[in-house]
Formats: structure tokens, sequence, C-alpha cells
């Protein structure tokens, strides 16, 4: 099991008591156990720390920093003004993912600028616990997105390189319950590979659906709830939201398509990550064809 480093800044062992119309009600502990829950389903071990010293969390990065492939940090109000820990975070060249569990933008000027932004992969903000859930699974998809190039640059064939990209979302995104990927034919989309439930939908004109409407567009569409959205072609009851990824270079390939069954289930690093991924994918076809 990869482990994972959850790093906690100043003032967060209070939480519970310390302002919770803030901060929530939910005590350290409780929110650790709840990270926990959520990284084990993900194979992860998770790593707790938190101090309310600038140094003890610098010297936590550098101790962590050849053992572990990325870290999640809140740095409570240090994340302000430190750039020692700036220093930190861009020494140990990991992938760290700033969060906060209230909304740093909509509070008190000095807390909407973050010094330690830039260095991060990553900041999320306002979501309470989700914050640190959220942050997980931008660490994952980064993970993915690495593994996958590296896999490309095996040369596998084309059909190959299709299934595999399914493959790999499915096994990481226990949330993403229906993963396929749709071609480019003529006029139409035509489903070529997917893992989930069988879909009536293997062939679909550019511009109906969701998935038509993604490439008509050339841009990644996302439903949070698909039964508001009368571009919906329904497949399955149990779908509650959506992302199609159009995959484009010079042209548009065609497309990865994700279901959930949870509403609003997809957000910014699921964004970036399956951008990430079209991307590689539409660059190794431009190789290859
Ligand atoms: C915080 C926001 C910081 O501004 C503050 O100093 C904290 C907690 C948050 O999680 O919302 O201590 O990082």
């Amino acid at each position: 099991m990869k482990k994972l480093p959850i790093v906690h800044g100043p003032n967060l062992n209070l939480l519970g008591e310390r302002e919770p119309e803030i901060y929530g009600s939910m005590t350290l502990e409780e929110l650790n156990a709840a990270i926990s829950v959520f990284a084990k389903l993900r194979n992860l071990e998770t790593i707790f720390f938190q101090s309310n010293h600038e140094g003890g969390l610098i010297d936590c990065l550098h101790e962590h920093r050849r053992k572990v492939a990325g870290v999640v940090i809140n740095p409570g109000a240090f994340t302000h003004y430190s750039y020692a820990l700036r220093d930190a975070i861009s020494s140990i060249q990991l992938p760290v993912v700033e969060v906060h569990l209230s909304d740093i933008h909509q509070r008190e000027a000095f807390r909407k600028i973050s010094v330690i932004k830039e260095v991060c992969l990553a900041q999320i903000t306002g979501l309470g616990k989700d914050s640190y859930l959220q942050a997980i699974e931008w660490l994952v998809g980064h993970w993915l997105t690495a593994e996958f190039k590296k896999y490309l640059a095996t040369k596998p064939s084309i059909d190959e390189a299709y299934r595999t990209c399914v493959k790999l979302l499915k096994r990481d995104f226990p949330k993403y319950d229906w993963v396929g990927i749709y071609l480019v034919d003529g006029n139409d989309l035509v489903l070529h590979n997917f893992i989930g439930a069988p879909s009536p939908h293997t062939r679909i004109p550019i511009g109906q659906g969701i998935c038509g409407a993604a490439v008509a567009e050339a841009q990644t569409i996302i439903v949070p709830d698909v039964n508001a959205d009368p571009r919906y072609l329904a497949c399955s009851i149990e779908t509650k939201s959506e992302i199609v990824v159009p995959i484009q270079a010079q042209k548009i390939f065609g497309e990865i398509d994700i279901d959930s069954h949870t509403a609003n289930a997809f957000h910014s690093g699921d964004q970036a990550m399956l951008g990430k991924m079209a991307c590689a994918l539409a660059d190794y076809l431009t190789d290859m064809i």
C-alpha cells in the first residue's frame, strides 16, 4: 500500500471546539478517521501528523520526502505567510495538495493570499472534510496520469491504448461507475470499449446527448445532475452525474465518457486529470496515425 501523509497545521488540534461555525463540529480525530476510510478504499495508507509549529511541519515534509509519492497539507495560518514552508514544499519535489476546511477566499483579506499555492499541485478550499477527500483524488489522478503516460511510451497498439485508459480509470476511481471511450466515425460517435453496465447507446450522432454535445462543442462537459439536463440520453436509472472529455489534438478522435451513481461526483480534479489523460491519448494517436 502506498503511504500518504496528511499534515495538519496550527490550531487544527482544536477542531470541534474551535470556531465551529467556521470549521464545523468534527474533531481532528473524527476527521482523520473519515480520511483514513476514504484513503483505504483507494489502497492508500494514511500517516497523520499535526503540529502547531512551523518547523514541525517542515521537519515532517523532510522526513517523508523519499518515502512517499505525495502529501496533503492544511498549513492553517502558515498558508498566508510562511515562505519557509513554501520552500520546504518546493524542495521536496513531491506533488503536494493544499487544503482548507473553510473557504479562504470568502473570509478576511489576509486569508485570500496563499504563499504556497504556486508550489502545490492544487488548492482545495471551503468543502470541510471533503476538501481532504478531493485532495486525495487529485493525487490519485496525478499518479494515474503519470502511469498512463509511461504505458503509452511502451508503444501499445491503438486498440490496447483505448482499453487501458478505460481500465486504469475504472481501477482507481470507485465513483466512476461506467467508463467508456467513444470514437468519431463520420457524423457519429461509436462506442469502442467500456466497463460498467451495458449501454443501449453504442452509436450517437454528433450533437446529440451530452456525449454528442461535448464533441460538437469541442469541450469538456460536466453534468452534476443528469435528470436536470434535457440533453441527457438515459441509459441507467442509477446514473446521477456525468463527465465527457474530448480526445483532441489537431482533430477530435473521440471522447472519454464517465457516469457516476453519485450526484455531483465530478470536480476540478476529475476535469484536470481526465483532460491530461485525453491529451496524452490524442498526442499518442497523432504520432501513431
Ligand atoms: C484553515 C484556514 C486558515 O486561514 C486558518 O488560519 C486555519 C484553518 C482552514 O482549514 O480553513 O487555521 O487552513
